[in-house]
């Protein structure tokens, strides 16, 4: 990785486009810019980005095509050179990226809109690269004022953004901080994208066992002393969720999660003894042990590098593709969340958080959309306090965004019982 560069040039006050999506060819990146067709104001000045004119101009025409009362897309070409990502992250407020796998391509990306004071906004879930871009940028990003989001997709923004939620709903019904929360992943039908298989796959090669372990530790990437966590079983029944195995999400999520607790008032908003975990919600003690088996040998496969060969065989869709929209049309994604109020009684008190949305992919491009629209206009949230930094999508939450996320297909809803 190149050392981070000094500034030329003070950014100007204004800049050409509100938003750029980088990656505006591929699967993710699509469904991202129909998101900002369909969800974002109709004045909002925009461009597509990526390495390829005659495509970005097909895509250009369409959209322009059928959207006549928005302002028009423009295009942006961009391969990975420094001189073009320096043009391209001066040129916008804030960037979107889906250019992945990050941990291949991502590091000049964000560092350059760190160094420029972009705001920038991706949906990786490659939490090594995540840990080295917060040792990397996070105080150049702060120094230069830029709000960047990392891992703002389904990876890790449903477990952020509803234990924000869960934490804000104990606070005001009970006045207290959280103690315990589970997070589960209770219902997903949708397939992984050609893209994301290849980022998983391309994430076991590059990263060293060594990076794996540093970046997984549950406080890895906290910024304030996180309370110690105890043992929990993998597999175990949960009096309020049933029985559950561990979630493939699971470490990304964490490390996220404890990352907001920190940034919260050094943990005493969210609760000096706060734990966090995440589970797969199954239906009886034999599915959880099979969900528990069946994960232990695919990180076996993912670690071992023949049988990672035959994973890369056997992919559902090649790179660049993903499922259609006939097919996503029943896809769903939906958590579900339980918090325990500190508040030292034997029967705590409890909060519950249902998060519901359409195809993970569609629920990715909706995420990063409204977190880069409350980044650009929300001068209240958490992270504008901040001044900056490598952030999390819950240092943007408000009940503002809970709504936008709701005009747009997503439902996060809470109650206390
Ligand atoms: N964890 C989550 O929640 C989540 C959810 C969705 C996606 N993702 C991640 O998002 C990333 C994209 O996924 P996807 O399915 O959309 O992949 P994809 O369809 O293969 O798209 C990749 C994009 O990157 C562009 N690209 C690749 N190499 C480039 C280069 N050298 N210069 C410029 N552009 C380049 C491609 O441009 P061309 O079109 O020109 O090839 C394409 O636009 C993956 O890393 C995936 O893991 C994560």
């Amino acid at each position: 990785m190149a050392s981070p560069r000094n500034p030329t040039t003070t950014p100007p006050p204004r800049r050409k486009y509100d938003i750029v999506v980088f990656g505006a060819t591929g699967y993710t990146g699509k469904l991202t810019c129909e998101t900002i067709l369909k969800h974002a104001p109709s004045s909002l000045r925009w461009a597509i980005a990526g390495r390829s004119p005659q495509r970005l101009e097909l895509l250009q025409h369409e959209w322009n095509r059928s959207y006549p009362d928005r302002v028009p897309v423009q295009t942006f070409i961009c391969d990975l050179s420094e001189v073009q990502i320096e043009a391209l992250v001066k040129a916008t407020a804030l960037l979107i990226t889906t250019v992945g796998p990050y941990i291949r391509y991502g590091t000049p990306v964000l560092e350059a809109c760190a160094v420029y004071g972009t705001h920038y906004v991706d949906c990786t879930g490659e939490y090594p690269w995540t840990y080295e871009m917060v040792k990397r940028c996070h105080k150049t990003a702060k120094n230069r004022g830029a709000i960047i989001i990392p891992q703002c997709g389904v990876e890790s923004a449903p477990a952020d953004l509803s234990t924000w939620a869960l934490i804000k709903a104990v606070r005001e019904g009970f006045n207290t901080g959280t103690g315990k929360v589970t997070f589960a992943l209770h219902k997903i039908k949708g397939k992984t994208s050609g893209g994301t298989f290849e980022t998983v796959l391309n994430l076991f090669e590059t990263a060293t066992l060594q990076e794996l372990h540093e970046s997984s530790r549950y406080n890895s990437i906290c910024p304030a002393k996180a309370p110690e966590q105890p043992y929990q079983y993998p597999v175990r029944r949960d009096p309020d969720l049933g029985f559950v195995s561990p979630s493939i999400s699971g470490t990304a999520d964490r490390v996220q999660v404890f990352r907001s607790w920190g940034l919260f008032d050094s943990g005493v908003y969210y609760g000096e003894n706060f734990i966090w975990s995440e589970v797969l919600q199954r239906r009886n003690r034999a599915h959880a042990i099979v969900t528990w088996l069946v994960l232990n040998i695919l990180g076996v496969c993912m670690i071992v590098a023949p049988l990672r060969w035959i994973l890369k065989k056997i992919r559902p869709f090649a790179p660049g593709e993903g499922p259609n929209e006939e097919q996503r049309k029943n896809n769903m994604i939906e958590y579900h969340g339980i918090a325990e109020a500190d508040d030292d009684s034997e029967t705590p008190r409890k909060a519950f958080v249902n998060f519901k949305g359409p195809d993970p992919y569609e629920v990715t491009a909706i995420l990063m959309v409204e977190v880069a629209l409350a980044i650009l206009h929300d001068k209240n949230s958490l992270a504008r306090k901040l001044g900056g930094g490598v952030l999390t999508p819950a240092t943007v939450a408000s009940p503002h965004l809970i709504q936008r996320l709701d005009r747009a297909g997503i439902h996060i809803e809470t109650k206390l019982f």
